[in-house]
């Protein structure tokens, strides 16, 4: 009743666990982890910190189970979680349309020769697999420019999860452009404070992220950090984030900037913006 209302509005406390108003839906290895921890620094963010993975393999435990994971919130936060297996996922961008229309989506973005590497290294720290070169293309038979002319191995995911038109159309076939917004990953290194306070902006949040809330160059002398307003200093986990990259042979390297420079391209126009990829 109205005597319980008055009591949440004075408190503090957080009444419910709501369902997610926004998403991070990917790319897989291109800074989703850290948007996510940068944005939860917010006030007006509530975040659950693993990966739900709701709306691919989770789908079937339903709603209660989904809401069940979320953290509790205010009526005016933003609850947002991150799944990056949802942007390349097919039957995802219906399954989030049919729960809410309104949905926000986050989507960050990196060179994707660099992101196939890195997610190479990922794989890698699992198992023990080939060298990225033989992963990513067919030797050929010529013996003076192996891997110039070789098919790329497209149906490997490393590779496929970096066509990022492809993925992005389906999304495109059930949310508007204007629902997405895609972040720079290079920039969220760079200059963290201000891809941040675009991010806001986006969300309709108020702006809250400064330069002072993060340390650049700090973890691994080379992606920034987050300052807590206790002066903490957070960094992401050091053994699943920015790992060392195998040095790839040039051949290879043109080999697939050249496989993906169409593809670019047409994301480009997709969202009205380049990036200064080399591929
Ligand atoms: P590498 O491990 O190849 O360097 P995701 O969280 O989506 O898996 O992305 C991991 C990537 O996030 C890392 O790839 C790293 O380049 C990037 N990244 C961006 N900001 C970072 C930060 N503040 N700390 C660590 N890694 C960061």
């Amino acid at each position: 009743g109205a005597h319980h209302e008055r009591a949440w509005r004075n408190s503090t406390e957080k009444p419910a666990r709501r369902l997610p108003k926004v998403l991070i839906i990917g790319v897989k290895k291109a800074g989703t982890r850290a948007l996510l921890e940068f944005l939860r620094a917010h006030p007006s963010i509530e975040s659950p910190g693993p990966e739900p993975h709701f709306f691919d393999r989770n789908y079937h435990r339903g709603l209660h189970w989904y809401r069940e994971l979320m953290p509790r919130s205010q009526a005016d936060q933003l609850t947002v979680e991150k799944t990056p297996a949802y942007f390349v996922s097919p039957e995802v961008p219906q399954r989030v349309h049919d729960l809410d229309p309104g949905m926000k989506l986050l989507l960050v973005v990196r060179d994707p020769v660099t992101r196939a590497i890195s997610d190479y290294c990922q794989a890698a720290s699992k198992r023990r697999i080939q060298p990225f070169e033989q992963m990513a293309v067919a030797a050929d038979d010529s013996p003076f420019t192996p891997s110039d002319t070789g098919q790329v191995r497209a149906n490997w995911s490393a590779i496929r999860i970096g066509l990022y038109a492809q993925h992005l159309a389906r999304w495109l076939r059930v949310f508007p452009l204007g629902q997405i917004h895609v972040v720079d990953g290079q920039s969220l290194i760079d200059n963290p404070a201000s891809e941040l306070a675009q991010v806001e902006q986006f969300l309709g949040i108020p702006a809250f992220t400064k330069d002072s809330h993060f340390r650049l160059r700090t973890f691994k002398g080379k992606f920034p950090c987050l300052v807590r307003s206790d002066g903490s200093v957070h960094c992401l986990n050091n053994r699943s984030k920015g790992r060392e990259h195998p040095v790839v042979r040039e051949s290879v390297l043109r080999r697939l900037r050249q496989f993906y420079k169409p593809h670019n391209e047409r994301f480009f126009n997709m969202i009205g913006r380049t990036f200064e990829w080399k591929s």
